[in-house]
């Protein structure tokens, strides 16, 4: 009989040369990657980071793993110790890793290892303007972005500010990894519209791995 309540398999949808939408990838794992979240936000909460020029970003972050993202004065960057606790970042729980590693195999970059995960907390409202991710020094290594919770509006873009958007939902359990050519690509996320999933409540989850020290 057909069971309507089945999960569907994930499936892929190309984005742009080195990128790729994993559609569904994280379904399966979703409850055990909210615990990871909370066993790293017991440690390093979620705050409202503020931008070297004075602007309190909308989306709450913390991060996991050896290094993490954060805003200082003078700009952002990648450091051991969480600023707020003064405290290594939590390691990255194994599901987490796990789930990476898998994601990353399955988009063609079977080398990736991640050092950092940056979490990202999306509120109703709560945006993140068009941007590259350029701080890691080591553009051979992609971004996997992992959507929890919430739908939200992803605009993928090209390497120039100004080059026209790809404008794509991503929902609970997507995951989307660029890198190659689209490495350096613009992307943001829309501001998040009201609404109400059975778990995450009325927010988004979004975790993104990186390789933030430079490997030979
Ligand atoms: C990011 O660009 O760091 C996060 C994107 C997202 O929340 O999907
Ligand atoms: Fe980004």
């Amino acid at each position: 009989m057909l069971d309507l309540f089945a999960e569907a398999e994930p499936w892929q949808e190309p984005l742009a040369p080195g990128a790729t939408i994993l559609r569904r990838f994280a379904l399966s794992r979703a409850a055990a990657l909210f615990d990871g979240i909370d066993a790293v936000t017991a440690r390093s909460p979620f705050r409202h980071m503020v931008t070297p020029g004075g602007y309190t970003m909308s989306v709450a972050m913390t991060n996991c793993g050896e290094l993490g993202w954060a805003t200082n004065a003078r700009g952002y960057l990648y450091a051991p110790n969480d600023p707020l606790t003064g405290q290594p970042w939590p390691p990255m729980p194994e599901v987490f890793q796990a789930l990476c590693h898998d994601a990353a195999v399955a988009a063609g970059y079977p080398d990736f290892r991640p050092d950092a995960c940056l979490i990202n907390r999306y509120a109703v409202g709560a945006k993140l303007s068009l941007h590259q991710d350029k701080d890691e020094p080591d553009l051979r290594a992609p971004i996997v972005s992992v959507s929890l919770g919430l739908p939200a509006v992803f605009q993928f873009g090209g390497l120039r500010r100004n080059d026209p958007l790809k404008r794509l939902m991503l929902e609970h359990g997507d995951v989307v990894v660029w890198g190659g050519e689209s490495r350096l690509f613009y992307h943001g996320i829309q501001p998040l519209k009201n609404g109400e999933h059975p778990v995450a409540g009325a927010f988004r989850y979004n975790l993104t791995f990186r390789q933030a020290a430079y490997k030979e």
